[in-house]
């Protein structure tokens, strides 16, 4: 069956545990087989093994939800990515908003980590941007986007044909229960297309990135998203839990 060229990544946090992503992922495999596109799902690193292998051979690839930005060493609690790409992930996200808050992520971290992760060609990060209420309120969103691009990518070498994923999602509308108007997105993934531009060259830009929205998606609002100029895929969080729900999103996008 052809590819279409969107992705759909579910994040399932820390909301279940292994038993559950086994479940999950039992289910996934048997409610996938006949999608075209690309499907990521990202459990917690305790269950990637487990989950790696029921996965394997469905088409559905594995992601981690974090990682660290050295290979090896004495750096207690992390997770590098040599080892992600051992345990047989092909994605990770990187800076997701919560690490940013509660543990106090910055975009210094967050570019040493992209950086790494860059070393391998077979693993794609998945850096995630977004303004939060006040930045959003006040009209500071498009200067909070270009900045943290900037800090994020600034300086990074991009070679043959590594692929890197934008995921804009406005802090505001995670866990919200209510999307951004997909206008809104439209608006923002073009900034983020056009900053990209001046930082890395159209060119590299159309081959090497992609530009996902993540922020309360589920199948009854995916539909607005369908279609939106610049928009690569959708980053899925508590919708991605229920194998019915996270379907039918990957339906509309992937069709
Ligand atoms: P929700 O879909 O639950 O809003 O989460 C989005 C998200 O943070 C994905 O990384």
């Amino acid at each position: 069956m052809a590819k279409t060229d969107k992705i759909i990544i579910a994040n399932w946090k820390m909301k279940i545990g292994i038993d559950e992503s086994l479940k999950l992922a039992k289910k996934l495999k048997t409610k996938f087989k006949s999608l075209k596109g690309e499907f990521v799902v990202c459990p917690n690193f305790l269950s990637l093994l487990e989950v790696g292998k029921t996965l394997k051979a469905s088409g559905i690839d594995l992601g981690a939800q974090d990682v660290f930005w050295e290979e090896n060493g004495a750096y207690t609690g992390e997770i590098s990515p040599e080892m992600l790409v051992e345990a047989g992930c092909k994605y990770v996200i990187i800076g997701h908003s919560e690490r940013r808050k509660f543990l106090m992520e910055n975009y210094e971290m967050i570019h040493k980590e992209t950086k790494a992760v860059m070393n391998h060609e077979d693993l794609t990060p998945v850096v995630c941007i977004g303004e939060n209420w006040d930045e959003r309120k006040t009209d500071r969103r498009d200067f909070v986007l270009f900045d943290q691009l900037q800090q994020a990518l600034s300086g990074l070498d991009i070679v043959g044909n590594q692929q890197i994923i934008i995921a804009y999602e406005p802090i505001w509308a995670i866990g919200s229960g209510t999307a951004i108007e997909p206008t809104e997105a439209e608006y923002a993934h073009k900034i983020i297309r056009l900053t990209l531009n001046d930082m890395f060259g159209m060119k590299i830009v159309n081959n090497n990135f992609k530009i996902i929205y993540g922020g309360s998606i589920n199948s009854k609002n995916v539909k607005g998203f369908v279609g939106l100029d610049n928009l690569d895929g959708m980053l899925v969080g508590g919708a991605s839990l229920d194998a019915d729900e996270i379907f039918k999103v990957a339906k509309a996008v992937m069709r």
